[in-house]
């Protein structure tokens, strides 16, 4: 990375507004920063598309924060979305090889060494499950740990509208964590960036002796590190964030008083003319 993009944004993208639980973190960590947030509210959810799909927007979204139609390239990109980080991380790195990329894997492994009863939930959609990722940490971190899984049908749909603490919201989080609580878990992983903003309404299901674990903290440290070892933290600061929006910009727009802590404008980018959809 060169040196003179240590002014330049961070870019942070999610399928929709799952990500600002990251872009939370990151401001809390790198106050100094200023964040670039794009969300595909066009094609969200991700987590029921094929990942080959998935794999073409977030290839599209990188190449136009690397190469925006205004404003500065990006100097990192904070893939906040599992899904998209099971689908493409991989091929990202590729694609983008002088870009450092730091993407979500379900945080498997702190559930490991934290539980006593052996047993663990991890909420997640179904294209981050299928992924090869998935299965990689479930294979590094989880022997001896009987691992729950749940996709929480129609969740994502919920926070996307701003129903976080609503009675359907409720049973679909009551759906997937009653049956785990019958068999014993002691920590949920939660393995979507959507699912953050519902902690309270999980809490409130599991009691406070089941420990929920938001990746979005340890993910903003690990944005840190990248950044030190590149030489490319920005010191000056204050950072300022810009939002983009594939879908409507007034509804992401009213929804960042209660997700992001701040009223901004949003501006929508559409696909087919400032985005393409890339394929390898
Ligand atoms: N926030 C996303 C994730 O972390 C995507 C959810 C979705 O669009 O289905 O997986």
């Amino acid at each position: 990375m060169a040196a003179d993009q240590v002014g330049h944004p961070l870019g942070v993208f999610d399928s929709g507004v799952g990500g600002l639980s990251v872009l939370r973190a990151l401001r809390q960590e790198l106050p100094g920063e200023s964040l670039v947030y794009l969300a595909d509210q066009a094609h969200v959810p991700y987590g029921p598309r094929p990942l080959e799909q998935v794999r073409r927007f977030s290839a599209g979204i990188a190449h136009y924060l690397l190469h925006p139609s205004a404003g500065l390239p990006v100097k990192t990109l904070v893939v906040a979305c599992n899904t998209a980080s099971a689908a493409a991380l991989h091929e990202m790195r590729r694609f983008f090889p002088d870009t450092p990329f730091v993407g979500m894997e379900p945080a498997v492994k702190p559930a490991a060494e934290y539980t006593r009863t052996g047993v663990v939930g991890v909420l997640a959609t179904p294209a981050t499950f299928q992924g090869a990722l998935y299965a990689s940490v479930i294979e590094r971190f989880a022997r001896g740990v009987t691992v729950l899984q749940d996709t929480c049908p129609g969740l994502v749909a919920q926070i996307e509208a701003g129903e976080l603490d609503s009675p359907l919201t409720r049973r679909i989080l009551e759906q997937a964590l009653l049956p785990m609580l019958a068999q014993g878990i002691d920590t949920v992983v939660l393995g979507c960036t959507h699912y953050p903003f519902v902690i309270p309404l999980i809490q409130s299901i599991t009691g406070s002796g089941v420990r929920v674990i938001d990746p979005a903290p340890a993910v903003a440290r690990q944005v840190r590190r990248v950044l030190h070892e590149r030489r490319a933290l920005n010191p000056a600061g204050p950072g300022q964030v810009s939002y983009l929006t594939t879908g409507d910009p007034a509804r992401l727009s009213a929804l960042l008083p209660a997700l992001a802590g701040e009223n901004a404008p949003v501006r929508q980018l559409s696909w087919g003319m400032e985005l393409q959809e890339y394929a390898a």
